[in-house]
């Protein structure tokens, strides 16, 4: 992305900061956006040397049209949403995100998030926690996990995320060299912070967000948010649109934007060597049309 002088960027994942900082050594004005005020205190502290060039805002990357700078007219020259929980996120037993740390249910990416892990876990349908783990987890054994939580918390309910990793694990026993809870946990987490929403609202806010011109690009780990991202681009980037029983193609009153790869990205075998987490990332990128404002 073209991120030097003169350019504003909006990094919806801030994280870190390290996208951010690329951004800002470029020579562009950054505005970092996450809702984990955490994140949010420490990418300050880290790209404070960069002064006024970085500003931050709290919130869901969803409502980005809400966000002051936006809505005085500070359109963007680049959107990035870099999707997922950052590394901090994770190491952080306290926040509940990791089956290898003992720390309360919480999985909250930020306090906009409307639920905790625990709340799913101990009040959620039977149903409900099959259909979020076959979903978001793409789980097979989801209803014999299900079945577990649901006997389990009818006695005592779940608090930490070791009691909840043992319980999958005594389910479904463990198999090969990724824990059994991996899948659970990664659909549990989707529920709590309602990933899969917030991805489809931002999408579909993204062309109020953008310049004319302005760059969408969107880093995915997970299939079903990379579908979304291709679905949405696909649909948008068509001049026309055809059913079965139109007499011919109609106009899409949806096109908005060029892609410029009709296929996602993938990281190069030197950025997965140096981020292991890069491994299954998709990388998606489309181009604002110049008539859309
Ligand atoms: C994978 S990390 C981003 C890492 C970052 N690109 C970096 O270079 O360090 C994702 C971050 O996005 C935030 N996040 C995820 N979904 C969000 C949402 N809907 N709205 C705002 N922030 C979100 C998370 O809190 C997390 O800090």
């Amino acid at each position: 992305m073209e991120a030097g002088p003169g350019k504003f960027i909006v990094d919806g994942t801030l994280g870190g900061g390290g996208h951010s900082e690329l951004f800002l050594k470029a020579g562009a004005r950054v505005m970092g956006v996450d809702r984990d005020p955490e994140a949010l205190a420490h990418a300050r502290r880290r790209l404070a040397a960069y002064g006024d060039r970085f500003i931050t805002w709290e919130g869901n990357f969803a409502c980005l049209p809400e966000a002051p700078e936006i809505q005085q007219g500070g359109k963007a020259d680049g959107l990035l949403l870099d999707l997922g929980v950052s590394s901090r996120q994770l190491d952080a037993a306290e926040r509940g995100f990791s089956f290898m740390r003992e720390g309360p249910l919480d999985m909250r990416m930020g306090p906009s998030s409307p639920r905790s892990a625990a709340d799913v876990v101990n009040t959620w349908d039977e149903a409900e926690l099959v259909r979020i783990m076959f979903e978001y987890g793409e789980e097979k054994r989801s209803r014999r996990i299900a079945r577990a939580i649901v006997e389990r918390r009818a006695t005592k309910p779940f608090e930490t995320t070791t009691e909840l990793a043992g319980c999958i694990e005594k389910a479904i026993g463990r198999r090969g060299r990724i824990h059994p809870a991996t899948r659970a946990f990664q659909a549990i987490r989707m529920a709590v912070n309602e990933e899969l929403d917030s991805l489809a609202t931002a999408l579909a806010n993204a062309p109020a967000v953008l310049k004319p011109g302005g760059l969408l690009l969107v880093i995915t780990f997970h299939s079903l948010e990379d579908r979304m991202v291709k679905r949405f681009l696909k649909h948008r980037s068509s001049p026309f649109i055809d059913e079965p029983g139109w007499p011919e193609p109609r106009p899409n009153p949806d096109y908005q934007f060029q892609r410029l790869a009709r296929k996602a990205i993938a990281p190069s075998t030197e950025e997965i060597n140096s981020n292991p987490r890069a491994r299954s990332a998709k990388l998606r990128v489309a181009r604002l049309l110049d008539n859309q404002s």
